[in-house]
This record gives C-alpha cells, structure tokens and sequence, in this order.
C-alpha cells in the first residue's frame, strides 16, 4: 500500500477509495484518522451494546425478584421428625424438599414448630440452631435472624430465611413446601 501526498492517506493496493474495501481492511485501517473513526464507530457500538446488556440484565434480576417475591415451591410432602422428638426450644436439621438442602426445624412451643433452610441469606453459611434467646445465629459473619419469624434481625442478612411449610399429620411433623421470601 502507498501513500497520496496530498491527503497522507494510504492508498489500497486495488486504487479504489476505502468504502468500496472488504471489512476487514476498514476495520484495520493503517492511517491514524481512520483509525480514529473505527475507534470511535467501535466505542459508540460498544456503549449500545452495553447499556443493552445492562438494561436486559435489570430487567432480567427485576422479573426474578417479583417472581421470587412470594413464591411457594410446593414439592412431595415428607415426615422430618415426630411430634414429640424434640422439647420445646430443641432443634433438628433435616433436609427438604433435596438432600442437597439443609433445614432447621425448631419446636417453638407446645404445639409449635417451625422451619427454614439452614443457608444464610448472605453467603449461604449454615445458621446455627440454637434458638434459646429467639434468635438463629450464622456464625461467619455475625447475622442474626427471629426464630418465630426467619427474618434478619441483625448482621449482614438483609432477606429472611426461606420457610418450610410444616403440618403434623398422626403424631408426625411433615415439611409440605418452601417458601421463598423477599421481605
Ligand atoms: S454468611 Fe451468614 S452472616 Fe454472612
């Protein structure tokens, strides 16, 4: 390739002007104005398509959290302890509705159970069952949630515990669905 002298720009082998050369060679161009353009034509469409993949992205994690807002997964129904397996403010950890997904079951009262998933809302360190002061513990970082309620009290977990629906059925504690919570 050579160069004109009058508008030190460089010239394509072919002679024809640069809008009539393959993409490649307007992509790649050798003279710094050109260059520039294509730095600049690049940026603009860099800049578009960012802020589309952002705005997909927001409205992506906006539609999740409505979904997720107050949604029950309703799943087989399983006996996770009997009735009297545990004394008013004991504990047990159980798995629902997978083996992958450890929960609290914690008798509250009487006759008053309730269960959440073991997995801190912050950064899914198991929260501790050890609801004497009505409080569930995560020990990493110090979170705090209402036993009565699984809402963060304290710490860093701002979202509440997901709940397990619970029935007792003949004697028998049964987790029936997880609850999913936002606030
Ligand atoms: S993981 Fe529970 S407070 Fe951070």
């Amino acid at each position: 390739m050579r160069r004109t002298s009058e508008e030190e720009n460089t010239i394509a082998p072919d002679g024809e002007p640069m809008d009539a050369q393959p993409q490649w060679r307007k992509d790649f161009p050798i003279d710094r104005s050109q260059d520039e353009f294509v730095a600049r034509r690049d940026f603009t469409k860099f800049l578009v398509l960012t802020s589309a993949a952002f705005g997909v992205g927001q409205s992506w994690i906006v539609a999740k959290s409505l979904a997720d807002g107050a949604s029950e997964r309703t799943v087989e129904a399983r006996e996770i302890a009997g009735l009297n397996e545990l004394e008013v403010g004991k504990s047990k950890i159980f798995h629902f509705p997978t083996a992958a997904d450890p929960c609290v079951l914690v008798r509250t009262g009487e006759n008053e159970f309730v269960a959440y998933s073991q997995l801190c809302t912050h950064l899914s360190c198991p929260i501790m069952p050890d609801p004497r002061d009505g409080q569930l513990h995560c020990p990493c970082h110090n979170g705090f949630f209402d036993v009565a309620t699984g809402r963060a009290t304290a710490g860093p977990p701002k979202r509440p515990l997901p709940k397990i629906n619970l029935e007792v059925r003949n004697g028998l504690v049964f987790a029936t669905g997880v609850e999913l919570r936002t606030v």
